[in-house]
């Protein structure tokens, strides 16, 4: 192998890789659905992490919905652990870490994917709801890590992943502004985080979904109709499917994105990209 094939210069990064994330040690927020026969984003997560090689530690705070996940994946051969539990909650967010650390010894990769969704204007919005949806969707998200950083700072090497759930509501508002917001402090949260724990050799990434079929959209029910418009609302004609979810986080939490840090990754078929359909014919 010439010296500019060699995968330790950065070029051919997980060249002989046997899986992504052998031996890594994950966890991820929200890791069951909200149906228990659905597969939401953090199922998917759950499943191709494991697939990849990683013992997954599968929160939620439904331990149905956990422990569902869990049989999924170690049916297929894999090592997963569910734990019940509310991660706005402090005291949750470190026993969730302490179990990791116990069962396995490290962690080296955090996805939080907890998040609820809102709609209306900010007159429409109750002030309880915009706490409840901030309280999920971000505080949620500062404490997974409050625990997490430390314990992946103590890895020899120092060293992991963290990745962050968002949404491209927080790129295009569409009358979810509670929402929107949140998800857009997720994308600050992310390039702060990727900031101050660098030097740790911890990288902090983030996804950032296009419409994605999952039980926390068609469980309040969704026609044939709406479907429709969301596919035709991207460029590609497709809805996102939580697999597609799943792989751009196995990705981000691999070594193959070893020099990715602060990102947001627009998984979206270029919902955020389209723009009317026909030429305004003034090129604007
Ligand atoms: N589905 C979409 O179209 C879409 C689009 C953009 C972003 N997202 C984001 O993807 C993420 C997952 O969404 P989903 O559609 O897979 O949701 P989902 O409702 O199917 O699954 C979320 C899981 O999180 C759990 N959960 C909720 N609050 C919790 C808490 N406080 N503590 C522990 N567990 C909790 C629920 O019990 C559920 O099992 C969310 O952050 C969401 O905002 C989804």
């Amino acid at each position: 192998m010439t010296d500019a094939m060699s995968p330790d210069n950065g070029f051919v990064v997980g060249h002989e890789e046997a899986s992504l994330l052998e031996g890594r040690v994950a966890i991820v927020s929200g890791g069951g659905s909200a149906l228990d026969e659905g597969v939401g984003n953090g199922k998917a997560t759950a499943v191709l992490l494991a697939r990849e090689g990683a013992k997954v530690m599968v929160v939620d705070r439904r331990l149905a919905a956990a422990e569902a996940t869990v049989a999924s994946i170690v049916a297929e051969g894999g090592d997963a652990f569910a734990f019940e539990g509310d991660v706005t909650e402090e005291a949750t967010c470190g026993a969730m870490v302490a179990a990791a650390l116990e069962r396995w010894g490290s962690v080296s990769v955090l996805v939080n994917n907890v998040g609820i969704g809102s709609r209306g204007s900010v007159v429409e919005e109750s002030v309880e709801s915009w706490d409840r949806v901030m309280r999920v969707n971000v505080r949620s998200m500062m404490l997974t890590s409050k625990f997490a950083v430390p314990a992946m700072a103590a890895n020899e090497p120092p060293g992991g992943a963290i990745v962050n759930i968002s949404s491209i509501s927080a790129l295009r508002p569409r009358n979810l502004t509670a929402y929107s917001t949140s998800k857009g402090a997720v994308i600050a949260l992310t390039k702060a985080m990727a900031v101050d724990h660098a030097s740790q050799g911890i990288r902090v990434n983030c996804v950032a979904p296009g419409p994605v079929y999952t039980p926390m959209v068609y469980a309040a029910g969704m026609s044939d109709e709406a479907r429709d418009l969301r596919r035709n609302s991207s460029l590609l004609k497709i809805e996102g499917s939580p697999w597609d979810i799943g792989n751009a986080v196995a990705f981000l939490a691999s070594n193959r994105a070893r020099y990715l840090t602060g990102q947001v990754l627009v998984v979206d078929g270029g919902v955020t990209l389209r723009g009317p359909d026909r030429d305004p014919g003034n090129g604007s």
